[in-house]
């Protein structure tokens, strides 16, 4: 999704607008631009490009552009194809104002309409050139008025960046829908779509909340409604660092997070207990029914999730995708909870679908790893991951934290209502402390998968099976293939493949069975021989040891023993890396694959 960076201050703004969208970069894009006050403060410079930002950077190469405010965006199209035109910043009529934007003005042909007949031109098909241009025609002579008069005037989701030769040492920043985060310099401030963007010149931050707009100079920000009343904002501070935001060495921030994943682990065990909210706990133990609602991976936690809770707290659980569950006659009552799973907590399908349910009287938690992010703050509980920020496009470190996390969730909330009892909850606990050094394990063994990637990098189609806990691994491994290496796969319930998937087997197809030695072996392994006697091609990721599943298969990962209920945190890896490998052996962008971003602030 698009991404936004503001500068104001001392240095030349340029090489750090430029240094902010890389690090941008991971949201998805197709084109990226910049606008910058020039020195005297009285023309706006644009310059943008379609394509990468090294695209962008080679574009400047001996431009010698100077200026102390400045915008800089990567645009995800969707209004409009990436095309320079369509690029952000936008400038108004005069060029005396120019924007940048995240998120869909839905009133804006109504608005366009208007303009048009008021004598404006207009060079793009963004629904972003309108604000453009409505800043210009309702300018009053200060750009946070006019901010606020335009604000009434939108309809829709965004965060938005404004400039003007009108106030040359001045950001405005807009937020309703999508993120928008003021950074504090010294004699410098910013404003960003996420923190990552600025972490290399500061830990301080505010999160602007919906209906907020900051207005930044080098010295100062402020904080206002929409009524335009002064708010008193307190910052965050942030402890990570910019190496968490680095590659440290590896090809791909998608390998450096996947390789991550023993230290996330621990860190979210940790961070679940020291940080518990026993509130939740007391307002979910008369829950009669739980929904889980979420997108893309975090859906799939939710669905490995539902297992656990319904086996441990004993409450009935739901999952749905956000997007349909928004618009589905849910039945909510006073004893109804509503999970959202979200890495980022920006999903605009899974936000809006909590606010409603919330509306309409369930009590809400957030399962999120973005501190601050709006879903934390939207929710009535939220319990975090520990991850640091996920750069790589698909999520890898953040789903085995959202599993270790929904695992607790609901061993904790079996304990308060008895339906776990405490040597129950130790014994699986002190099993889960053990989870990273066998995550470690299958990392070793990364080598070994990456022959395996070569040997079917070049299959047309893929099949990944599983069953009971481990079928929503079987989606997961799917949607990793497909999202980074685009082969088609499908993941299916092992039970399930003799009503329809069996027809696609034959000596091409790649079966990936998922097969630990859990109480479902058995029944998994006809079905693997199912796939054999079709002369499938079987890729199993089996326990150690497992001969008779070596026999069979074409090829084995083995993972190490564990707890039929915690097979998934350590299944799922081997499938990361195998996704990994054989898009790389591909030569595919595995950090911004085609079409996908990695945070849809829209619906
Ligand atoms: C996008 C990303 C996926 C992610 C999904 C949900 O589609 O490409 O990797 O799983 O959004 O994101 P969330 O931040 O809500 O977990």
């Amino acid at each position: 999704m698009c991404g936004i960076i503001g500068y104001v201050g001392k240095r030349n703004a340029v090489p750090v607008l430029l240094y902010g969208l890389q690090r941008l970069e991971y949201r998805g894009y197709d084109s990226a631009g910049i606008a910058v006050i020039d020195k005297n403060g009285d023309k706006i410079i644009v310059e943008k490009q379609v394509g990468k930002i090294k695209d962008l950077q080679e574009h400047l190469w001996n431009r010698k552009i100077e200026g102390h405010t400045a915008l800089g965006h990567t645009r995800w199209a969707t209004h409009g194809p990436p095309t320079i035109e369509n690029a952000h910043p936008h400038t108004s009529q005069r060029e005396t104002i120019s924007i940048v934007h995240n998120g869909i003005i839905e009133n804006y042909l109504e608005l366009k309409e208007e303009l048009i007949k008021k004598g404006y031109r207009f060079r793009s098909e963004t629904d972003t050139e309108v604000v453009a241009h409505l800043f210009e025609e309702l300018y009053t002579g200060d750009l946070l008025e006019t901010a606020l008069k335009v604000a009434k005037k939108l309809e829709g989701a965004y965060a938005i960046g404004v400039i003007s030769t009108y106030e040359p040492d001045k950001i405005v920043g807009i937020k309703k829908g999508s993120p928008l985060i003021v950074g504090f310099g010294k004699d410098e401030n910013f404003i960003a779509s996420d923190i990552p963007a600025v972490l290399e010149y500061t830990k301080d931050f505010i999160v602007l909340e919906d209906g907020e707009i900051a207005v930044v100079t080098k010295d100062n920000v402020e904080v206002y409604n929409l009524e335009g009343k002064k708010l008193e904002k307190k910052p965050l501070h942030v402890t990570w660092d910019i190496s968490v935001a680095e590659k440290a060495g590896y090809k791909h921030f998608m390998q450096k997070e996947i390789h991550e994943q023993p230290r996330t682990i621990g860190d979210t065990i940790t961070g679940f207990s020291s940080s518990k909210d026993e509130k939740l706990f007391e307002a979910i133990k008369d829950a009669d029914r739980l929904y889980i609602i979420a997108c893309g991976t975090s859906y799939h936690a939710g669905l490995v999730g539902k297992f656990w809770i319904e086996k441990f707290a004993r409450i009935p659980v739901e999952v749905d995708y956000a997007s349909e569950y928004r618009y589905r006659d849910r039945i909510i009552n006073n004893r109804t909870v509503v999970m959202g799973i979200s890495q980022s907590g920006e999903t605009a399908d899974t936000r809006f679908a909590l606010l409603d349910a919330k509306k309409e009287g369930a009590k809400t938690i957030g399962l999120v790893n973005v501190v601050g992010s709006s879903l934390s703050r939207e929710t009535d509980y939220v319990m975090y991951t520990y991850c640091g920020p996920e750069i790589g496009v698909a999520a890898t470190k953040t789903f085995t934290a959202q599993l270790v996390t929904l695992l607790l969730f609901a061993l904790e909330a079996g304990l308060k209502k008895g339906t776990v009892s405490k040597p129950e909850y130790k014994k699986l606990y002190d099993e889960l402390l053990h989870i990273p050094s066998k995550v470690e394990s299958i990392l070793n063994n990364e080598e070994g998968i990456k022959e395996i990637a070569h040997k079917y990098m070049n299959a047309q189609d893929f099949l990944f099976l599983g069953r009971n806990i481990n079928y929503p691994i079987a989606l997961e491994g799917a949607l990793k293939l497909k999202e980074i290496s685009y082969i088609h796969a499908e993941g299916y319930p092992a039970g399930e493949m003799k009503h329809g998937p069996i027809a696609l087997i034959d000596d091409k197809l790649p079966v990936v069975c998922v097969i630990p030695q859990d109480k479902y072996y058995e029944k998994m392994f006809s079905n693997l021989q199912e796939v054999k006697a079709r002369k499938g091609k079987v890729v199993s990721v089996a326990t150690e040891g497992d001969t008779k599943v070596k026999e069979l298969s074409d090829d084995v990962i083995y993972i190490p023993p564990a707890s039929d209920v915690l097979y998934p945190i350590l299944t799922v890896v081997p499938l990361q890396l195998l996704s990994y490998h054989i898009a790389t052996l591909l030569g595919k962008d595995v950090d911004q694959p085609r079409n996908l971003a990695k945070t849809v602030t829209v619906e």
